[in-house]
């Protein structure tokens, strides 16, 4: 790594990057929706398959990105240009593969599909893998800016629990609270607006502080405090009468609601939460030691993911069944039901209940915010020569904007006679969703599959797994070559005479995982999103 590169920060150490990581992959995903995920989709049973696919995918492709940016030390663009030329033969195989797959989708009467996929070809024709490194500083930026509407939307939570305007205790009553705010309808939309672009300025000023003193600094204190508020409010969940029936309704199997659907669900959420798929792994590796061991770090890092979206869990389904709330574990629950139960507590500390609870939200959307910003900043240092100061300052600004159309997307238009009927029928004359579904659409159902499974496409087959292990293997102490037989029975290679290389190892399935079993996982994961196969 040039010292130019390295001007950018790096972090402090192993438990830096471990806190970083995690405050990127904590976030809504864990404390919004893998609890819902998982209460609608078999509970207990959900989350067998949950950890069946992080162990599958997860594991090995947060691997595989790490390894990709610490190897490259650079920017996703460098990354993917860096360990193969950019443009090769394959490259040119591939534009057509996605040109053929344009024809297909034009064929099946998916115009809007066929034209992404005809300028993706174009483009993967002119710029080869760099296109992916591409989409790895735009992606995010286009995330960002629906994730801070929601991150603004918890500050209001904050605020108006505060101020006892958040005292409703039924969903109606939740209804009238929540809905001006998700519509910017009854005077609300200049507040949601402000909370979206106060959210982004706090994301802002971590961030343009740089890695260490910014990011690492600020995930080295909120991280702790998040898992100590979430004790709080488990200890004060558990201890409700009638507790443990939201801990069954989470966490009890109900195998009879297992499909592959489930299975589709499960990868999906695995991405999401792991900040896979969007190169922010790929970034943060690049702002990591050489001595550091990637694996454990990945290894890390899923385990506090996990581990914080089963404590979200048990924070949140004592509460809302202990008062009755049982059949309302959807996407409503928590911004809905979570805070009408918490008003229902005995005691009447229902405001605190409540300020605790979106503080955690709010700290887990920030370190998350904050991490979508670090792939196009990066980007634009590496390759734009912008400072860092600048170029945190534009990424906000552009996501701001962009936000506050978010924000205002699923407004009620007739508010604004004249111009209102306009804007309805050019956006829903085109889209079927608002803006911030499109959005979240596009990201989550199209790009994470598709840039996890370039990922490990390139890693295991272009780059070439055997030079990718060579990267994790340095500060890996050898682990990755023991024998996965001789690891578990305790043994040692001198004791059967054994060579410990060529078998069974760790570092031999992480291989086969990113060339076979990733790949095909994620390819089924996006046929069955875009509609192609249905299970
Ligand atoms: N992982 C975060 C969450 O659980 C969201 C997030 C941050 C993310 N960075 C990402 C999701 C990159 C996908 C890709 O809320």
């Amino acid at each position: 790594m040039t010292n130019e590169e390295r001007s950018n920060g790096s972090w402090s150490g192993q438990l830096g990057f471990l806190l970083a990581a995690a405050g990127s992959s904590i976030g809504l995903g864990n404390i919004w929706r893998f609890p819902y995920m998982t209460g609608m989709n078999g509970g207990g049973a959900f989350v067998l398959i949950y950890l069946l696919v992080v162990l599958l995918i997860g594991v090995p492709l947060m691997m595989a990105e790490i390894a990709l940016g610490r190897a490259a030390g650079s920017n996703p663009v460098k990354a993917f240009s860096r360990m193969a030329p950019a443009k090769s033969s394959r490259t040119a195989a591939l534009s057509g593969l996605i040109l053929g797959g344009g024809i297909l989708l034009l064929i099946f009467n998916n115009p809007a599909g066929a034209v992404i996929l005809f300028l993706l070809a174009v483009l993967f024709a002119t710029l080869g893998w760099k296109t992916v490194g591409l989409f790895c500083g735009i992606v995010p930026v286009i995330l960002l800016s629906y994730y801070g509407v929601i991150g603004g939307w918890t500050l209001i939570y904050i605020f108006d629990s505060i101020r006892g305007a958040n005292g409703f205790t039924t969903i109606e009553g939740a209804e009238k609270v929540m809905g001006p705010i998700l519509h910017a309808t009854e005077g609300r939309g200049p507040a949601v607006v402000a909370a979206q672009l106060i959210f982004m300025a706090l994301c802002l000023g971590i961030s343009i502080s740089g890695v260490r003193k910014g990011v690492e600094r600020w995930c080295k204190m909120l991280m702790p405090l998040l898992f100590l508020l979430m004790c709080v409010l488990i200890v004060r969940g558990l201890t409700l009468p009638g507790a443990e029936k939201g801990l069954r309704f989470f966490l009890q199997p109900d195998f009879s609601k297992l499909s592959t659907g489930t299975v589709i669900a499960a990868v999906g959420q695995a991405l999401f939460t792991l900040s896979l798929g969007m190169g922010i792994m790929l970034t943060y590796g690049c702002y990591l030691d050489r001595s550091a061991n990637i694996a454990k770090a990945a290894v890390g890092v899923i385990a506090l993911d996990t581990f914080a979206a089963v404590m979200a869990g048990v924070a949140i389904f004592p509460a809302v069944f202990a008062m009755g709330f049982s059949e309302s574990g959807g996407p409503d629950l928590t911004f809905k039901v979570l805070p009408a139960a918490f008003n229902l507590v005995p005691g009447g500390l229902g405001i605190l209940w409540n300020v605790i609870f979106f503080l955690i939200l709010m700290i887990a959307a920030v370190t998350s915010a904050v991490s979508l910003l670090e792939p196009p900043v990066s980007i634009l240092e590496g390759e734009c020569g912008m400072s860092r100061r600048n170029a945190v300052v534009l990424v906000t600004l552009v996501c701001s904007v962009l936000g506050i159309f978010c924000a205002l997307s699923m407004a009620d238009w007739n508010q604004l006679p004249g111009a209102g009927k306009l804007i309805k029928s050019i956006w829903y004359g085109t889209a079927p969703g608002s803006f911030f579904e499109t959005l979240d659409g596009f990201c989550c159902n199209w790009i994470l599959p598709l840039l996890g499974l370039v990922t490990a496409l390139y890693t295991g087959w272009v780059w070439g797994s055997r030079y990718a292990l060579m990267e994790l293997r340095e500060g890996g102490k050898g682990a990755l070559d023991n024998n996965i037989w001789l690891i578990i029975s305790g043994f040692d290679a001198e004791d059967g005479g054994m060579d410990r290389r060529y078998l069974f190892t760790p570092g031999i399935l992480w291989g086969a995982a990113l060339r076979w079993i990733v790949p095909i996982l994620l390819l089924l994961a996006f046929f069955n999103c875009i509609g192609l196969i249905r299970f």
